[in-house]
């Protein structure tokens, strides 16, 4: 594959991708780069639905493969949520240290066995000849009883992976990428492409 764009304005998911991808394709742009600048109704009931929201809004102005992510934290004590709505829980623009502590104070007095969370990211594609694919993919853990950690974005601080003794804001990049959903995800959506 020569070129494909993905549907994100988000320096960071670019470098992921980038490195994750460019065995597989030549050349990725960002949707800036590609001189696209749309912004989709993310109103679907899944991941899947919005991945494929956005990657078919961006297709519609590209002859190139385009692919686009969506993904979120399931707490499982409160049903699955944030879920699909991860990023406009409490508002899209509250501080994500407001977010975490009103999810660490939702789970006061909760024990271990009861915190179990996950990221969850789907990958959808939409390719020239209008066919779809999408794949998701999983990282589990615990939700922890305090912020720790500096790295990584929203709700890292407070994601414990047991199995790594830290939480996902205590990673590098590259340890992050090498575990988490997103990371996964791309990977599997890879296998996908090269199989076409
Ligand atoms: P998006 O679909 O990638 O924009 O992610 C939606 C929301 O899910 C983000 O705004 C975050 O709140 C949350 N989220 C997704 N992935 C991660 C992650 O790797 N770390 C922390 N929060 C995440």
């Amino acid at each position: 594959m020569k070129r494909m764009i993905f549907a994100t304005g988000n320096a960071g998911k670019m470098k992921e991708i980038r490195s994750i991808m460019e065995d597989t394709c030549r050349e990725i742009l960002s949707m800036k780069e590609a001189g696209i600048s749309i912004e989709a109704e993310e109103n679907g009931k899944t991941y899947e639905e919005n991945a494929l929201i956005k990657a078919r809004a961006v297709a519609h102005h590209t002859p190139d493969p385009v692919l686009a992510d969506d993904s979120g934290l399931e707490i499982d004590f409160l049903n699955g949520e944030p879920g699909v709505y991860s990023a406009r829980y409490l508002g899209e623009d509250t501080p994500y240290s407001i977010k975490n502590a009103e999810l660490i104070r939702r789970l006061e007095g909760v024990p271990d066995e009861k915190r179990t969370a996950r990221f969850v990211c789907a990958i959808a594609a939409v390719l020239p000849d209008g066919r779809e694919i999408t794949v998701r993919d999983t990282i589990e853990g615990l939700i922890g009883y305090e912020e720790k950690g500096g790295n990584g974005f929203g709700y890292d601080p407070i994601f414990y992976v047991p199995e790594l003794g830290k939480t996902t804001a205590e990673l590098t990049e590259e340890e992050k990428n090498q575990v988490s959903h997103r990371g996964k995800a791309l990977r599997l959506m890879k296998e996908e492409l090269k199989n076409l």
